[in-house]
């Protein structure tokens, strides 16, 4: 996969400010020293990322999240959850939206007074964090808006090393969570769904979490209307309803979950079937790079067939959703 030198070379880079698209369980990153603000704000231009959206910071274990983010701040009903999560889901697709210590820049947080910390389940991205010996902020290695890359090919912004540690085993960015004990029974708030489904957060907090709702005052700054979106127009379909889609001369790709037989004789240039079985983590591991594949097949068009409101479906659907959204 990667060699030692490679990663001890990125790690060197890292320290000297440059940008490391690295790999992850979820998707892969664009990284920069997490305690600098220089190659932070690089990281944003690279991306064209708005300024306004926080980046997560990525550590090798819980003892440096604690070091980066004020437990004693969190409020006192939902402290032990977050010792309690984090060792269930860490490492792994899971960020813990937490009240920030002063050594994490501005720029990482856009300004916000909470860091997002998550310990990334990846053997390439934990070494190259203790080849750094720094934290490392690091968004999707994607151009803002368009579809999080999965793979090492799919990386197109602009950076210094790309670490290639081959397809992202969940495939899904990580659920972003937020503590908030007014908010729901547990006090736990879905800011972001992902690769960690609401209902395996639920039973390990033992009780009902919220999900923010993009927009709202509440959710996570990224959490715009139209994210995670292909090039190629995409619409949201029924499978029951494939007669009103009006294809004379297009080129239509569809994608599903099982590739169902649907009624008439529609002919579709490409079909993505994201899990024969119907599996939905398998699914979800297969989403955004179903929707490259799509992507560069110079269609007109990308019907999609949303899944089971049900463990990671939800995350296929939201991202489903938002990137059916038009225009800008
Ligand atoms: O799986 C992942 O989370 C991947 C890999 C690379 O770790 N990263 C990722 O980063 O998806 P990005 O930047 O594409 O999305 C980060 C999300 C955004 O919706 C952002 O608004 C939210 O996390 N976020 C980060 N810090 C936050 C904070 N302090 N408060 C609220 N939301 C925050
Ligand atoms: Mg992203």
């Amino acid at each position: 996969m990667v060699s030692e030198a490679a990663i001890e070379a990125a790690g060197r880079l890292i320290r000297e400010g440059g940008l490391v698209a690295m790999p992850t369980e979820t998707v892969y990153g664009l990284g920069a020293n997490a305690l600098d603000a220089e190659a932070v704000a690089r990281v944003f231009a690279a991306k064209a990322r708005p300024s306004f959206d926080p980046l997560i910071v990525h550590v090798a274990d819980m003892e440096s999240a604690w070091a980066l983010a004020d437990l004693d701040a969190v409020p006192a009903a939902s402290r032990p959850l977050v010792r309690v999560l984090a060792d269930v889901f860490w490492p792994g697709p899971l960020t813990m939206v937490l009240p920030k210590r002063g050594v994490i820049p501005g720029v990482v947080t856009s300004g916000l007074k909470t860091v997002g910390l998550r310990v990334p389940a990846h053997p390439v991205a934990l070494a190259l964090i203790e080849a750094a010996d720094r934290p490392i902020a690091a968004p999707s290695a994607n151009v803002f808006g368009g579809i999080s890359p999965t793979r090492a090919e799919h990386v197109t912004v602009p950076c210094d090393a790309v670490l290639d540690g081959g397809p992202c085993s969940t495939g899904m960015e990580s659920t972003v969570v937020g503590f908030d004990p007014g908010a729901s029974e547990s006090g736990v708030v879905v800011l972001r769904l992902g690769g960690t489904s609401t209902e395996a957060i639920e039973q390990v907090v033992g009780g009902a979490v919220a999900v923010a709702k993009p927009g709202e005052k509440i959710a996570s700054p990224g959490m715009l209307e139209r994210h995670y979106a292909p090039r190629t127009p995409l619409r949201i379909v029924e499978r029951s309803n494939y007669q009103a889609i009006d294809i004379k001369g297009q080129k239509i790709g569809r994608l599903s979950l099982r590739g169902e037989a649907i009624d008439g004789a529609l002919e579709f240039t490409a079909h993505e079937v994201l899990d024969p079985q119907g599996d939905l983590t398998a699914a979800a591991a297969r989403l955004f790079e179903a929707m490259h594949r799509l992507d560069d097949t110079g269609l007109d068009l990308i019907v999609a067939e949303l899944v089971a409101d049900v463990g990671l479906g939800r995350a296929i659907n939201d991202r489903l959703r938002r990137a059916a959204v038009q225009g800008k």
